[in-house]
Order: C-alpha cells, then sequence, then structure tokens
C-alpha cells in the first residue's frame, strides 16, 4: 500500500482586522510648517497622507481598536483567546508590556502576552512566534497585533523624518491550518551592524532620559535615509528569492508580495528585480505612510478586501526594519 507522509502541523490567519486613527494629515499640512512639499513629497515616496492620533490615543488604544473589530468579525469573545503577542517600537510605556494594557482594556481573562521589538519586521517576526504556539498544540488561537503611533518618537521639526511615518494598527487571529494552506516557510534574519542607521538615541540604558537628551532631541526617530534605502532594496529582494527558492518556487507563483511600507521607490525597485509585475505588490503608502510595525496588516486587508488575495493564493509578506531586521513569510491564504 503506498503511504504518504502526513502534512506537517500549520497556523493559519483566520482573521484580519486593522484600526487607525480619524484625523488626516496631508503633504500640504505639513508643507505649512516644514521646508517641504507635495512634489518633494510623492516623488521622492509615494506618500500622500498619514493618520495622527488624537490626544489619549496611544499604540494600546490602537491595538485594542483592531482586535475589539477582529473578535466582533469572528464572533468571538474576550474569554476565547490564549496569547497575545504586540509588535511595536512605540509601546504606552517600556513597561508593562503593551500587552499587558490591551489584555487588560479588553479584559482578555484566559489570554497571556508579550511585546516584541523589531520595528517594521516586528509584524513578521511576531506572526512567526505566535504561529510556533499554534503548531505545537500549546494553543489554539493567538492574536499577533503590529501596532505603532510613531507620532509620539518623530521629530516635528525633522523634515527628513517627519513627512515618512504614520499612526496605525493590524491585528491578527492564528489558529490550525486547513490542509494544504497557512503558513508554510519564513526566512528571517537580524544585521545588528545597522544599529546606527535607524534608532531612537536616548530613553533606554544607554542613554537615560536627561534634561541632556531632552535638548538634543534624542528622544525621536534617527534615519541615515540612503544607507536605509540601500540596504532595504536589496535585502527585500534576496530574502524573497532566498524564501521562494527553497521552496520550489519562483516569482511568477506568487500572487500578491505584501511589503513593509517604506517607500514607493523601494517597491517598485524590488519588484524589478524580482521580475514581478509592479501591481502584484501591494501599497496602501500613499495613504498611510510608514506605520512601522502596522504596514503589513494594512496592506494585507486592503488586498484582500480589493479581491487581489483570494482563498488558495500563494502570499509572500517581506520586511526590512531597524536593527537591521530582516523577513519574509511564505503563505498559501485560507
Ligand atoms: N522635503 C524636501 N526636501 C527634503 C526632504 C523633505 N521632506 N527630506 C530630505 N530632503 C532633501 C535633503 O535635505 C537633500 O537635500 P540636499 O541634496 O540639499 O542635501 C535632498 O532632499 C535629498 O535627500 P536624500 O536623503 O538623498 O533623499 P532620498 O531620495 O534618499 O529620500 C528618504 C530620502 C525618503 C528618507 C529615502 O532615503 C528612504 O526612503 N529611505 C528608506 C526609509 C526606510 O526604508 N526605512 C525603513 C523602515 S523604517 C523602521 O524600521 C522604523
Amino acid at each position: 500500500m503506498p503511504t504518504t507522509t502526513p502534512e506537517p502541523p500549520r497556523a493559519a490567519i483566520t482573521g484580519l482586522a486593522t484600526y487607525v486613527p480619524a484625523r488626516v494629515v496631508t503633504n500640504a499640512d505639513l508643507a505649512r510648517t516644514l521646508d517641504t512639499s507635495d512634489e518633494w513629497i510623492v516623488t521622492r515616496t509615494g506618500i500622500r497622507e498619514r493618520r495622527a492620533g488624537a490626544p489619549g490615543e496611544t499604540t494600546a488604544t490602537m491595538g485594542g481598536a483592531a482586535l475589539r473589530r477582529l473578535l466582533a468579525a469572528r464572533q468571538l469573545g474576550p474569554d476565547d483567546l490564549e496569547a497575545l503577542i504586540v509588535a511595536t517600537v512605540t509601546p504606552d510605556m517600556v513597561f508593562p508590556a503593551t500587552a499587558c494594557l490591551i489584555q487588560d482594556d479588553l479584559g482578555l481573562r484566559n489570554t497571556w502576552g508579550f511585546d516584541l521589538s523589531a520595528a517594521c519586521s516586528g509584524f513578521l517576526y511576531a506572526l512567526t512566534a505566535g504561529a510556533q504556539l499554534v503548531v505545537s498544540g500549546a494553543h489554539r488561537r493567538v492574536v499577533v497585533i503590529g501596532a505603532d503611533l510613531m507620532s509620539a518618537i518623530i521629530d516635528p521639526l525633522d523634515r527628513t523624518t517627519a513627512v515618512l511615518f504614520g499612526d496605525g494598527a493590524g491585528a491578527v487571529l492564528l489558529e490550525r491550518a486547513e490542509p494544504g494552506h497557512g503558513l508554510l516557510d519564513f526566512f528571517h534574519r537580524v544585521d545588528g551592524s545597522g544599529r546606527h542607521d535607524l534608532h531612537m538615541p536616548a530613553g533606554g540604558s544607554l542613554r537615560p532620559a536627561s534634561a541632556e537628551t531632552v535638548a538634543g532631541r534624542q528622544h525621536f526617530l534617527r534615519q541615515n535615509g540612503r544607507v536605509v534605502f540601500k540596504f532595504a532594496v536589496t535585502q527585500m529582494a534576496e530574502c524573497v528569492e532566498t524564501l521562494l527558492s527553497r521552496n520550489g518556487l519562483s516569482p511568477a507563483d506568487v500572487a500578491m508580495v505584501v511589503p513593509h511600507q517604506a517607500n514607493q521607490r523601494i517597491l517598485d525597485a524590488t519588484a524589478d528585480r524580482l521580475g514581478l509585475p509592479h501591481d502584484r505588490m501591494a501599497t496602501v503608502l500613499a495613504r498611510y505612510g510608514n506605520t512601522t510595525a502596522a504596514t503589513l496588516p494594512l496592506a494585507l486587508e486592503d488586498a484582500v478586501l480589493a479581491g487581489r488575495i483570494r482563498r488558495g493564493d500563494l502570499v509572500v509578506l517581506v520586511a526590512v526594519g531597524a536593527g537591521f531586521t530582516v523577513g519574509a513569510t511564505l503563505l498559501r491564504w485560507q
């Protein structure tokens, strides 16, 4: 009798919801206070507007709002979740973890959780960690949230970064996958030699907050844009190629690549390197800018709602972020 190797257990994204603050900040709004223009921002980045949290809005309130929508859509209650991982570089405070704040705000009585810091790759790393909890059989339902209130750490006087970032959140539910579906493989790596090219200089144990760090504006994000740009362009394509080739696949097999949203020129260059038509590279940059850990769920939801990702499609998620951190994940949409 022929024997077939049983499929390994996998996790799948079985629910997806997002939240962005109501307030829209256009390029024209920024040009009123900064030496910049709509023309420069659109040509160099593809961004037209971004969202900004209202007073009182935080990473925990945005992540909690996305999670409430996810629970409502899946008709689940607060007792139905077992673990919650929050990817963010803008936690409400250094501790306790944002996961604890969301757990308390939503009354998730059966849920443990933690925050994960990997900047723009944070959502992917959290997805990988959450999937292992499902695949191992430890838990049935795990939630991963990517949320960042970037307006809290962006220097409003620095035109080289203030135009790039926005606020937002996304939440996904992970459960056991149906056969042939779900998260198939991941390829992640970090390169800490990039630590000085994208970072927040003060506020940690290296440079605790002081009058000097505040006066030096060291509690804001600093970026060496050209270095990060070059790194992102080469790494995104390489990472996708490595992941696909070790699964016997080529870019032509993929319905959609959903990349981290930092700059439209990075997305176009990555598509060109992969030989992928630009319309198979998901983008929501024009509307939201770079929302760090939230960009992947925002772009994924947009592609799903537009019918560009359907059940059975192969999808690659890919990100490059501060660290440097790099990651790609291959999945078959369920
Ligand atoms: N408006 C007008 N002029 C500007 C602005 C602005 N907002 N910002 C910069 N300029 C000027 C610069 O001062 C410079 O002027 P100069 O030539 O007189 O010195 C000129 O424009 C060109 O500046 P560059 O930095 O070379 O511009 P570039 O084309 O590289 O675009 C950008 C800058 C958009 C930041 C780009 O480098 C980029 O997208 N980098 C990657 C960002 C990224 O991927 N981040 C990763 C993830 S983020 C995370 O992990 C948290």
